[in-house]
C-alpha cells in the first residue's frame, strides 16, 4: 500500500477492515450495536468505557490486566514472535485483542516488512521535531498495517552514565531535549489508530542489575531531570506509560504510588495505561494498590492471584474497575474499538515499508550525522578522476551489517544498505575507485590507505540491552587500527557507528570524524551522500562526549554501577547530569553537548527579549555566512540566579533552519514561567526563585554567541 499522508491511507484501509470484519454490514452492525452499545463512535470514550465496564463481571475485567504468554494466539504462519506482547479480546462484549510490539527504532520482535529506523539517539541529534513528528507518523501507519495495536515506544530514559547498554535507545542527557523529541514521536504514532507508551517509568538508567537496582535519587534531581520528558509525553497525550524494571529509593518502580499516583497520575494529570516492563511486576496487591493496571507479559502476580486477592477483599473491586477503566478509556480514545487492524493473519508477510517511510529513514540518517572535526578541505570529499577511496573496517559492509542498529528488543531486521556499495556507486559518478579492507588485520589497513588518496575508517561499538559497556574505548582493537590508517594517511577520515560516545585518541591524528551513530537501513546512502557533500552531516550532538572516563559526571562505583554488586547507585551527582557537570565543574569535554559543525557557517546577531506577562520570547537572526545552503541548530540556554541552585545553564529552547548563502532568518523561542522555575520538594510544586535570569543563545553549551538577561518576578 502507497503511504501518503497517514490519515487518509488509514481512513481508506479502514474502512476495508472495517466491513471485513463485518462492523459496517447492516444486519450485523444493528446487532453489534444491540449487544454492544459502547461501540457507538458518537459517545465519549470516558462513557462508552463506563457503559462496558457496566456490563463486565470482575472475570472479564481481570481477563484484561495480565497478558498471555507465549504470544501465539495471533500466530497463524511461520516465523515470529511476531507479538511481544498479546491481550486476547473478549469477542461477546465486542472487546478486540491488544497486540504489542516495540518499539523505538521501529516495529521489531522479528517482524518482517517494517523499516529499520536510525535510533533514538540519532533521533535526537536531529534536533528536528518535524522530522521526529514524519517518523513517528510512518512507524505508527506500519505498525497498524502489522496488525499491532500499542507501540512501545519512545524510551525517554535520561543518558546519565554514558555506558549504559542502552544509551543508543533513548534520547539523550537533556530532559528538555528528550520531552520535545519525544513528544513529536508519541503526535505522530498515535495519528493513526494506534497507541504510543513513554517507558521506562522511571530513571532505569543502566543496564547491570537492571532488574533489582534501586537508583537513590532526591525528589528534586527526580523531578527536574529525570521526570520532565514524561511530564512532555503526557502532555503530547500518550496513551500508555511502562513502569521501569528496578527500584526508584528502594521501592520497584511498578509498585510505587508515589511515581504511579502523585507524580504520574495527581502531578502529570495522565489518564491512560500503565503497563509493567516485561517482568517488571514483583506483587499482586502492592501493585494493584501503587497504580500498576497491566501486568506483562504473563499472569505471574494478576491473572489468579490478583482473582484472589480480589476474592478475599485484599484489593477492592473498585481498584480492578480503575484498571480496567485506564485500558478501555486508552483503547476507545485511540480507535482501537473503531478501526481495528487489517486481519493479522493476512499481514504477517506482508512488507508495509513504504519508499516514503525509507525517505524518512534516510533523511534521520543524514539529519542525525554528527560532523564532529573536519580539517579544511576534508569534507565533503572533492576528488575528481582517478583518485582513490580506501573504505575500510567491518561496519562498512563486512559481516552482517547489525551496525545499523542497537541490540535488544528494539532490534529492527531489515536489509540494510551498506556503505561500502553505496560509496563505490557514488565514487564512480565522480570519477573515482574504492578499495576495501575488512580493518581485521591494520597492517593490510594501513597499507591500503599509503596507496590511497584518502581513507575512510568505519568504527563501531556494539550497545545492547541488557549489559553495559565494559568503558568507553572502541572495542576490537580498533584504536589501533585507526591509528595505523592514520600514520599512513593523513587524509583519514573516521566515521563512527556507536550508540554513544566514545573516547579518541587519535583524533588529533586524522583528518575528520563523524557521528553516524546507528543509522538504520539507509546507513550507505546517507553516509555516501554526506561524504561526497550531496548531503550535510546535519546533527547536533545530544550527549556530551568526555575526555577520559575519569572525568565524568558519574566516576564512582558506588554512583555507577552501585554499592553492593550494583544494588544501590547513589545519584550523589544530583542535578548535575551531562553538561550541567562539566559546566559546574569547568571540566573540558572532548566534544561539548549541542555540538556540530556545518558545511557551511552562520552568524548570530540581534538578540531581542520580549515579555508578555509570565511568558517570554526571545528573537534573534541566524545567517548563512558560508558558501553553500546548510541547517543549523541555535540552543537558547537559561543560566539561573546563584540563589536557585542550579547548574551554569540549562536548555530551553531550539530551533532548526535551514538556510541557503547569503540568507538569515529570524528566530523566535518561547519561554514560559517553568523555563524559569525550580522544583520545591517541601511545596512539591514549581517556583520561580527571584533574581536576574541570563539568556545564552549559542551553536553549542560551549559557543555562546548572544546574551540577553530576565528578571524575576
Ligand atoms: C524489555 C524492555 O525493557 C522494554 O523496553 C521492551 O518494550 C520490552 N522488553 C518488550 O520487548
Amino acid at each position: 500500500m502507497p503511504r501518503g499522508i497517514g490519515r487518509a491511507v488509514v481512513a481508506a484501509a479502514l474502512c476495508v477492515a472495517a466491513s471485513a470484519a463485518g462492523l459496517l454490514a447492516g444486519a450485523a452492525d444493528a446487532r453489534t450495536a444491540a449487544r454492544c452499545p459502547w461501540m457507538s463512535p458518537t459517545m465519549q470514550p470516558n462513557v462508552r468505557a463506563a457503559r462496558l465496564l457496566a456490563a463486565m463481571t470482575v472475570n472479564d475485567k481481570l481477563a484484561l490486566l495480565t497478558g498471555v504468554v507465549p504470544a501465539t494466539a495471533l500466530q497463524v504462519t511461520d516465523g515470529g514472535p511476531v507479538f511481544v506482547g498479546y491481550v486476547p479480546g473478549n469477542p461477546s462484549l465486542c472487546i478486540p485483542a491488544l497486540t504489542l510490539d516495540d518499539g523505538p527504532s521501529g516495529i521489531g520482535n522479528g517482524q518482517l516488512g517494517t523499516t529499520a529506523f536510525p535510533v533514538p539517539i540519532a533521533q535526537a541529534a536531529t534536533w528536528d521535531t518535524a522530522l521526529e513528528r514524519s517518523f513517528g507518523r510512518a512507524l505508527g501507519l506500519e505498525a497498524w498495517q502489522k496488525g499491532v495495536d500499542v507501540v512501545l515506544a519512545p524510551n525517554v530514559n535520561i543518558a546519565r552514565v554514558p555506558e549504559n547498554g542502552r544509551n543508543f535507545e533513548a534520547f539523550g542527557e537533556d530532559p528538555f531535549l528528550s520531552g520535545q523529541t519525544a513528544a513529536a514521536a508519541i503526535e505522530g504514532i498515535q495519528q493513526n489508530p494506534v497507541i504510543a507508551t513513554v517507558k521506562h517509568f522511571a530513571v532505569n538508567s543502566q543496564e547491570t542489575n537492571r532488574y533489582y537496582v534501586s537508583s537513590n535519587v532526591d525528589d528534586r534531581t527526580l523531578h527536574e531531570i529525570y521526570l520532565p520528558p514524561f511530564e512532555t509525553a503526557v502532555q503530547a497525550g500518550v496513551g500508555a506509560v511502562m513502569c521501569a524494571y528496578g527500584q526508584v529509593n528502594a521501592v520497584f518502580a511498578c509498585q510505587d504510588p508515589a511515581l504511579l499516583k502523585t507524580v504520574l497520575r495527581g502531578e502529570f494529570g495522565f489518564r491512560g495505561l500503565v503497563m509493567s516492563d516485561w517482568g517488571a511486576t514483583w506483587s499482586t496487591v502492592q501493585s494493584a494498590d501503587g497504580g500498576l493496571d497491566l501486568e506483562m507479559p504473563g499472569a505471574k502476580f494478576f491473572g489468579p492471584a490478583l482473582a484472589n486477592a480480589v476474592a478475599t477483599g485484599a484489593v477492592t473491586t473498585e481498584t480492578i474497575d480503575r484498571m480496567a477503566r485506564h485500558l478501555l478509556v486508552t483503547m476507545f480514545q485511540r480507535g482501537i474499538f473503531d478501526h481495528p487492524p487489517p486481519a493479522r493473519a493476512s499481514v504477517y508477510l506482508a512488507d508495509v515499508s513504504t519508499p516514503a517511510d525509507q525517505s524518512v529513514a534516510l533523511r534521520l540518517a543524514e539529519e542525525s550525522t554528527v560532523l564532529l572535526k573536519n580539517a579544511p578541505g576534508t569534507l565533503p570529499l572533492r576528488l575528481g578522476r582517478g583518485k582513490s577511496i580506501a573504505v575500510i573496517g567491518a561496519p562498512a559492509g563486512f559481516g552482517d551489517m547489525t551496525y545499523a542498529s542497537g541490540g535488544g528488543s528494539s532490534f529492527v531486521s531489515a536489509s540494510v544498505v551498506a556503505p561500502l556499495p553505496a560509496i563505490t556507486a557514488r565514487a564512480a559518478k565522480a570519477g573515482d575507485t574504492v578499495v576495501s579492507a575488512d580493518g581485521s588485520d591494520a597492517g593490510a589497513a594501513a597499507a591500503l590507505a599509503r596507496s590511497s588518496s584518502v581513507a575512510v575508517v568505519f568504527a563501531y561499538d556494539q550497545e545492547r540491552e541488557g549489559q553495559d559497556r565494559p568503558g568507553l574505548e572502541l572495542p576490537a582493537g580498533q584504536d589501533q587500527l585507526i591509528e595505523a590508517v592514520a600514520q599512513a594517511n593523513p587524509h583519514t577520515i573516521v566515521v563512527l557507528d556507536t550508540g554513544g560516545p566514545v573516547l579518541m585518541p587519535w583524533l588529533d591524528e586524522v583528518a575528520a570524524v563523524t557521528e553516524a551513530w546507528y543509522p538504520g537501513e539507509r546507513d550507505g546512502d546517507a553516509i555516501a551522500a554526506i561524504l561526497f557533500g550531496d548531503a550535510e552531516p546535519g546533527g547536533r550532538l545530544p550527549e556530551t562526549f568526555p575526555s577520559s572516563d575519569a572525568a565524568v559526571p558519574v566516576a564512582t562505583p558506588d554512583q555507577w554501577p552501585g554499592a553492593n554488586d550494583a544494588q544501590d547507585a547513589s545519584f550523589s551527582e544530583g542535578l548535575d547530569v551531562g553538561y550541567r557537570w562539566y559546566d559546574k565543574n569547568k571540566v573540558a569535554p572532548l566534544f561539548p553537548f549541542g555540538y556540530g559543525l556545518s558545511y557551511t557557517t552562520f552568524s548570530y546577531s540581534h538578540l531581542h527579549v520580549h515579555r508578555t506577562g509570565s511568558r517570554f520570547a526571545v528573537s534573534f537572526t541566524v545567517k548563512n555566512v558560508g558558501a553553500r545552503a546548510g541547517s543549523d541548530v541555535p540552543q537558547l540556554y537559561v543560566d539561573d540566579p546563584a540563589a536557585a541552585g542550579e547548574p551554569p545553564k540549562q536548555l530551553k529552547g531550539y530551533q532548526r533552519v535551514f538556510l541557503r548563502p547569503g540568507r538569515s532568518v529570524l528566530v523566535t523561542l518561547a519561554l514560559n514561567a517553568r523555563s524559569f522555575s525550580q522544583w520545591n520538594s517541601t511545596s512539591r510544586s514549581w517556583a520561580v526563585t527571584p533574581g536576574l535570569y541570563r539568556i545564552l543563545v549559542g551553536a553549542s553549551s560551549r559557543d555562546i554567541r548572544l546574551r540577553g538577561f530576565i528578571r524575576q518576578p
